[in-house]
């Protein structure tokens, strides 16, 4: 059989990341940690961000480091504290380790509900700054070894970010702005780096059961997801491994939904 005629260069699955470097926040526990492992197995040199979850991350490094030797880095710092000052030192600390930044993914969120008759001015800071500010700048501060990368930048938003689910209103607003943060970017960084979100449905339901985030709203969300079931982290890793590979190069500023249809009725 003839061979297919195709621009793209030939590789396996394990080859497209070689020799490049991937910076996850939150990349100790969950979707993060998912995302970080397949990525490595892509190729990628991964630094593992994490904030309380150092021993986690040290885990996930060890466990890397032992595959492949020197893969794998942990940083750590609080994303809701002097946030520009921090995400300026842990682009600097990512890049330093193996002198080039190719993909940062913005995924460490705070997730509470946030009633209106009892949401506070401290709610809205902490979920603002750690859910949008911090990608905000962690962007700007990557963004010279992006463009020198031709690199990328993947967000992690939220279905939560495109459709109202309140008492989740807070977090829903801190989605929805870096979900305009991710198109903005996405027209100030091209053409060098392609910026992209991804808006997961439930894919892990949070560990600390919250007022009406209980088995009965559970039961009810999925009921309603066509797929019927929970998603898994890895199916997010799966879409960001496509955003971050060379088979999405002409996609930028656009968002795939990893809901198993749970948003397309409400
Ligand atoms: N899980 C789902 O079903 C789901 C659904 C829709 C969207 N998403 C989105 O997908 C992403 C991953 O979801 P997830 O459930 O795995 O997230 P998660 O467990 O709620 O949080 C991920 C990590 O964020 C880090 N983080 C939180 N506050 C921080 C701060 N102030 N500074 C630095 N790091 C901080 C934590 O790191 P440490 O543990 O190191 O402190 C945490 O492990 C999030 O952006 C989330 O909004 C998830």
């Amino acid at each position: 059989m003839a061979a297919l005629a195709t621009t793209r260069p030939e590789m396996t699955d394990s080859q497209w990341g070689e020799g490049r470097v991937a910076l996850v926040t939150g990349g100790a526990r969950r979707v993060g940690r998912a995302i970080v492992f397949a990525l490595h197995r892509r190729g990628f040199n991964v630094v593992v961000h994490c904030n309380n979850s150092r021993t986690e991350a040290q885990a996930v490094a060890d466990e890397l480091n032992s595959a492949r030797a020197n893969s794998a880095h942990v940083i750590s710092g609080d994303l809701s504290v002097a946030v520009a000052a921090t995400a300026q030192r842990l682009v600097a600390e990512a890049q330093a380790q193996w002198g080039r930044l190719d993909l940062l993914v913005n995924n460490a969120s705070l997730f509470f509900l946030t009633p209106l008759e009892k949401a506070t001015e401290r709610d809205w800071d902490q979920l603002m700054d750690t859910n949008v500010k911090a990608p905000f700048f962690l962007t700007q501060a990557a963004a010279p070894h992006l463009k020198a990368a031709k690199g990328g930048v993947i967000n992690l938003g939220d279905v939560i970010g495109e459709q109202a689910s309140p008492p989740l209103t807070i977090y829903g607003i801190s989605k929805a702005a870096l979900i305009m943060a991710t198109k903005n970017h996405a027209i100030e960084l091209g053409p060098e780096v392609r910026v992209n979100y991804i808006c997961p449905g439930a894919v892990a339901w949070p560990e600390v059961e919250q007022d009406h985030h209980d088995d009965a709203f559970r039961k009810e969300w999925l009921s309603r997801t066509p797929l019927g079931k929970i998603g898994t982290a890895e199916d997010v890793a799966d879409a960001v491994v496509f955003l971050a590979s060379p088979s999405s190069s002409y996609v930028t500023g656009s968002g795939i939904t990893v809901c198993g249809g749970r948003s397309l009725r409400l």
